[in-house]
């Protein structure tokens, strides 16, 4: 009998490459091709790379170069797509460097790879097909999902904003809205399929505009109707569009998830206005005041950018005193890290690498100590949960999120899986709560 072949996906950067992926292995089922949980046993092994900082590039190349070895000792077909590829340079250097990768395509072109893949296969000789930008939205790609109470939904691709230090607008290419009734149609399939939570992806949520009488809101509002569809969640707002109707929406919409991943970048209007972002430290607080006086209980996290070209010692100070005052519930902090092409790789003053760590180690301190309080406040709170599987901590408990997105670890059995279920919470930590299941 021939052997199923087998896959395996290596996945780099924020959840739209997930879902890329997400996409890809869906792809490769549709072939009869099976996951391999193994990477070094797999038929057909894919990269799906990140550019927005070096070390995922790092990261990348280093095991690229790990697997000429494997590809010597067995027949495997190699394939690397996403952000990165969407740079000539990156191509370039694998063309000289990495001469044993089969397959590269891009981010516009994922829904091709079938076929290029079949050429490689086919005609035993490298393929590359690199779209510059986006066509038409694809619709209709199956997705193999990774977890199957909850799912991705994309709403729209690509970023006009063109922050000084972001490589997105250039690997993403310009900013295109799917329609509502397609999103609308998928949301619909998944909620059939047993998916209770989901959430909407794009770069700018808040730019979306599915047609003249569809914006973001709108879009809430309408997918709140969704009958079995149980939470909403999204990912990223600009907070230069966030509109007073999404804020209206946490009220009115039951189903919008009472939490927000609302941006930063830093607390210092000057180099805010260096990195063109296009709104003011004021301007940003206000935001949060309005959204906690329409949502009290919301909870609010963010991106945080250390050492962009030109940040002085007081600017930083800046950063952390709009982290103490806003009181985030968590914070991604990122080291600036050049990327070629972008404005602020030319920038002058660029911050040497020891002050930078110095500053983001303080940031740090200051972000988990309050991620640390907040969490201690939710002690004796009964919180909704939607229950995801075993906790990675341990055999015997189980883990989920709040509606406010935070994880929680408890005692649980494999029938709650996929139901919402209450847990009060018995410990607070800094980057999970501990709770025990409540009846009712
Ligand atoms: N250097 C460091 N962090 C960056 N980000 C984007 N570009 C860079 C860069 N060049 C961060 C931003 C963004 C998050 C996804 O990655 O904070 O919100
Ligand atoms: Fe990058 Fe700015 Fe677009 Fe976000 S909004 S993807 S940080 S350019």
């Amino acid at each position: 009998m021939k052997k199923t072949k087998t896959y395996h996906i290596t996945t780099f950067g924020c959840q739209m490459n997930e879902h890329d992926s997400e996409t890809l292995a869906g792809m490769l089922a549709e072939k009869g091709y099976e996951e391999s949980p193994e990477r070094d046993e797999a038929d057909v092994v894919i990269f799906n790379t990140c550019s927005v900082r070096d070390n995922a590039d790092k990261r990348f190349f280093g095991t690229l170069g790990q697997l000429k070895k494997i590809k010597k000792s067995r027949d495997l077909t190699l394939c690397v797509c996403g952000c990165m590829m969407q740079q000539q340079h990156i191509i370039d250097d694998i063309k000289k460097k990495f001469p044993w990768v089969d397959v590269i395509f891009g981010t516009h072109n994922i829904h091709q790879f079938p076929q290029l893949l079949d050429s490689a296969l086919e005609e035993k000789k490298r393929v590359i097909n690199v779209w510059e930008d986006g066509g038409e939205i694809v619709e209709g790609l199956p997705a193999k999902r990774l977890y199957k109470h909850k799912a991705f939904v994309n709403i729209m691709y690509g970023c006009n904003n063109f922050c000084t230090y972001c490589i997105v607008p250039y690997t993403r290419g310009r900013e295109r809205s799917r329609k509502p009734e397609d999103i609308l149609r998928e949301v619909k399939c998944l909620v059939a399929d047993g998916v209770r939570e989901v959430t909407l992806l794009g770069q700018n949520v808040n730019s979306y505009r599915g047609d003249e009488n569809t914006d973001f809101s709108d879009l809430i509002y309408m997918l709140n109707e969704v009958e079995g569809l149980e939470r909403i969640r999204f990912m990223t707002s600009h907070p230069k569009d966030l509109s007073d109707k999404l804020i209206q929406a946490y009220v009115d919409c039951e189903k919008l998830c009472k939490y927000i991943h609302l941006p930063v970048q830093c607390g210092s209007s000057r180099v805010l206005k260096e990195m063109n972002r296009k709104y003011t430290r004021e301007d940003y607080l206000e935001l949060i005041r309005k959204l906690r006086a329409a949502v009290p209980e919301i909870t609010i996290s963010t991106d945080i950018i250390v050492g962009f070209p030109g940040e002085t010692e007081e600017e930083f100070e800046e950063t952390l005193s709009l982290v103490a005052e806003v009181e985030y519930d968590s914070a991604f902090t990122f080291l600036y890290s050049i990327r070629k092409g972008t404005p602020a790789e030319k920038y002058p003053d660029q911050i040497p690498e020891e002050v930078k760590h110095e500053r983001f180690n303080r940031l740090v301190d200051l972000v988990n100590e309050i991620s640390a309080k907040k969490n201690a406040a939710y002690v004796g709170r009964v919180e909704k949960v939607l229950v995801e599987g075993y906790s990675k901590n341990t055999a015997t408990a189980y883990s989920g999120r709040t509606d406010g997105f935070k994880l929680i670890n408890f005692e649980g059995s494999e029938d709650l899986v996929g139901k919402i279920v209450n847990v009060r919470v018995t410990a607070g930590k800094t980057f999970s709560l501990e709770g025990e299941i409540v009846s009712e």
